[in-house]
């Protein structure tokens, strides 16, 4: 069911230029995080138009408390099963803590991104001060998301908390906005800022913002797999639990426990026959 896919005649993926026309019509798209094959063939069924192999995997799937341990060559892994796992979905990946801390690292973290996994854009943290790194990527034809706001990999430099909330944190957020789509990235996300704010640099950009608290005057919105659908312990505010699948997942194992415990799995249809003929015959040999 959830095999790996490969693209098919008439299954046209979601690009980049369908996310901007997405924007200029007005209608809004979803991303959701996606680690690997299954989740990635359940979310491009369910018709999410971009899975974001996000190094929030270091927490929901490592059990690190920050994104700071996760590594190249875990996004490059995880990122190649979203790849396998989708059909539709265009997929992009963080680019991990300390991987462009130039413009060439950079290039060669990103290549490895797009070349290994099959990703096609990669996610970078960081306002102006990114230009240069992301123009340099762009140019070589590597698509970049841009992401302001609560950026995970500074949080013990800012702390997570709401970001913009003074005059001029507001006006650098809007310019940083504003260098970024300069520069050409396609996407910025925006997270844990006011909405106001949000909603002001979404009509000040051509190109698509996604919001992650804040609020829904952006173009997209991105939620984390774990949050929306009840697999962790406590979600923040700004996601909402669209199903408790951890609580059905336990209760199957329960069961699963218990009829192993019990004997009644497995039973004989879960099992293969051997004829006693045939039984005897391989038997024979060791008396
Ligand atoms: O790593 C991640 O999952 C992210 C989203 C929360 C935007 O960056």
């Amino acid at each position: 069911m959830y095999a790996a896919t490969t693209a098919s005649p008439d299954i046209r993926p979601v690009t980049i230029a369908d996310l901007k026309a997405l924007k200029q019509a007005g209608r809004r798209f979803a991303m959701l995080t996606a680690y690997d094959v299954c989740a990635a063939a359940i979310a491009d069924r369910a018709g999410v138009q971009v899975l974001l192999v996000g190094d929030s995997l270091g927490m929901v799937m490592l059990g690190h408390d920050t994104t700071l341990p996760v590594t190249l060559d875990d996004m490059v892994r995880h990122s190649a099963a979203v790849v396998r796992g989708r059909r539709r979905a265009l997929v992009v990946a963080d680019l991990p803590f300390l991987t462009y801390a130039t413009p060439d690292q950079a290039v060669a973290s990103a290549g490895r991104l797009m070349q290994e996994a099959g990703v096609q854009g990669v996610k970078l943290e960081g306002g102006a001060a990114m230009v240069p790194t992301v123009r340099k990527l762009v140019e070589l034809g590597i698509p970049v998301m841009g992401h302001l706001g609560y950026t995970p990999q500074s949080t013990h430099q800012i702390g997570l908390k709401v970001q913009g909330k003074g005059a001029q944190d507001a006006q650098r957020l809007i310019d940083d906005a504003l260098a970024l789509e300069a520069a050409g990235a396609f996407a910025i996300v925006l997270e844990l800022i006011p909405a106001a704010l949000a909603a002001t640099v979404t009509q000040r950009l051509t190109i698509p913002t996604i919001g992650i608290g804040a609020g829904a005057g952006c173009d997209a919105q991105v939620q984390v797999w774990h949050d929306v659908l009840g697999l962790n312990g406590h979600a923040p505010r700004h996601a909402k639990r669209f199903a408790e699948i951890g609580v059905l997942m336990q209760a199957a194992l329960v069961a699963y426990r218990e009829e192993v415990e019990g004997g009644t799995f497995p039973t004989d249809a879960n099992s293969s026959r051997l004829s006693p003929e045939l039984l005897a015959e391989a038997l024979a040999p060791v008396g």
